[in-house]
């Protein structure tokens, strides 16, 4: 048995919520390896709504949660989610939930800095989440960085903080932004290190203990491949390594664990943030999408861009991401649409592309070239089974599966967590 990790296939917002629940059910442990509380889950369980930013989904289902030493995380905003949970009736507590010991903190200079610099773009504004998440991950990597460990040392406190507001109050500065003061700093850490200690541990020892023993592990994506740093539409992407591949650094486990890749997919594309969509509909359609499809941010409360699915582009996100099978979802907001568009490539100043090409102009200029097909009269909301659809609607699929060269391994014809098709088990491999 193997485990499994679930990443967006296209721009975020893929509707992984459900299916990662699902999956979650069926796992021992949920870990969640890049990213922050910029992403945004929507679980639906019964008559309850949990909206999870940076808690792993499994807590939902009872199962042990790990935040992998890969995710930015803002401990105010995490005490804040845990208690917003906890008053629906889920249990976090150090038996349910463990945290990298070595994982990289946000602090609220990161989040003034990342709001001060979109201002300051004007019109070349990412549309970041403001939450922080870029500035705290080029701390990282500057080496700069106040650690989970580091809140049960308060020497090491303050002396990063003195490097740490060097480097970010001469930014913030020159922004025209409010500066930070390192006692407010510091005394805010001191305050909340007793509540965030007792969940630090060496992740990386249980998880493989936990793989020593046969359990299943189920790594939890955020954002998606085509916001990744490397293989996204850069510069108009998060700042982590949205792919399969990063479950394993970012959790501190080897490339062999991973397992299955499940991709997610929505039938149609959306997008949140500025950044090239090259199948963007800004007519009628693009309306009707957004509004069957309830387009708005989980986080950030945003209306999403809406467009037709884009293959070449999914197909690329197969390849760079290491997907073994898709996971399609909102196949029912196409319902009774008389044609259907998909784009299988695009033409740049004259010349034909099988994918979308790394530079920013030529993102930019990227004409989708399209190929239709009929839609379908019947629904396919809450179809269980292929039977259940409308046959053009499985011509549709099996299209996609051609064209992004990967199998459809799953179909999500409603937010009912029942209302799948499962064609195989990613557990099963
Ligand atoms: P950041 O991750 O806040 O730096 O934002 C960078 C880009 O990623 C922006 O275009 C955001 O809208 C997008 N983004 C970040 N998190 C998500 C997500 O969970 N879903 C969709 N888009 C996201």
């Amino acid at each position: 048995m193997g485990n499994v990790a679930v990443i967006g296939a296209q721009w975020g917002d893929e509707g992984k919520g459900k299916v990662v629940d699902w999956l979650a059910s069926r796992a021992d442990i949920v870990v969640r390896f890049q990213g922050g509380h910029n992403a945004g889950h929507t679980l639906v369980v019964g008559n309850e709504t949990y909206k999870l930013s940076l808690l792993p989904s499994g807590l939902v289902r009872g199962k042990l949660g790990i935040i992998g030493n890969g995710v930015v995380i803002d401990p105010e905003a995490l005490l804040a989610e845990i208690e917003r949970v906890r008053a629906q009736g889920l249990r976090v507590d150090p038996e349910t939930l463990r945290i990298a010991e070595n994982a990289v903190l946000i602090l609220p200079v990161h989040s003034a800095l990342d709001r001060a610099r979109e201002d300051a773009r004007g019109d070349r504004r990412i549309g970041t989440t403001g939450r922080g998440i870029g500035p705290a991950y080029e701390d990282k990597v500057a080496r700069r960085a106040i650690r989970i460990c580091d809140l049960a040392e308060p020497e090491t406190i303050a002396d990063k903080l003195d490097e740490l507001l060097l480097h970010h109050n001469t930014l913030l500065r020159g922004l025209g932004a409010a500066t930070f003061s390192k006692q407010e700093l510091y005394d805010r850490l001191l305050a909340i290190a007793p509540k965030i200690l007792p969940f630090a541990e060496p992740v990386w020892e249980r998880l493989d203990e936990a793989r020593r023993a046969g359990k299943r592990i189920l790594f939890e994506g955020a954002q998606a491949v085509m916001l990744d740093v490397d293989h996204g539409t850069y510069p108009f992407v998060t700042s982590s390594n949205t792919v399969a591949a990063t479950a394993a650094s970012g959790s501190g486990t080897g490339p062999s664990s991973i397992g299955t890749v499940l991709g997610i997919a929505k039938a149609y594309t959306t997008r949140v943030g500025a950044g090239p969509f090259p199948t963007e509909l800004h007519d009628d359609i693009g309306k009707q999408l957004g509004e069957r499809g309830h387009e708005f941010g989980t986080v950030t409360g945003r209306r999403r861009r809406c467009g037709w699915f884009n293959a070449a582009m999914v197909r690329q996100a197969v390849k760079v991401g290491g997907i073994h099978g898709l996971a399609l979802t909102k196949l029912d907001v196409l319902d009774g649409f008389p044609e259907l568009h998909i784009c299988t490539g695009y033409m740049i100043d004259g010349k034909a592309f099988r994918h979308l090409p790394a530079g920013q102009a030529a993102q930019a200029a990227a004409q989708p070239v399209y190929e239709v097909m009929e839609g379908w009269q019947g629904s396919c909301r809450g179809a269980r089974s292929w039977a259940a659809l409308p046959a053009q609607a499985i011509k549709y699929v099996r299209r996609i599966e051609e064209l992004v060269e990967a199998p459809v391994t799953l179909v999500s014809t409603s937010p009912e967590r029942d209302d799948t098709i499962l064609v195989r088990d990613p557990f099963e491999g």
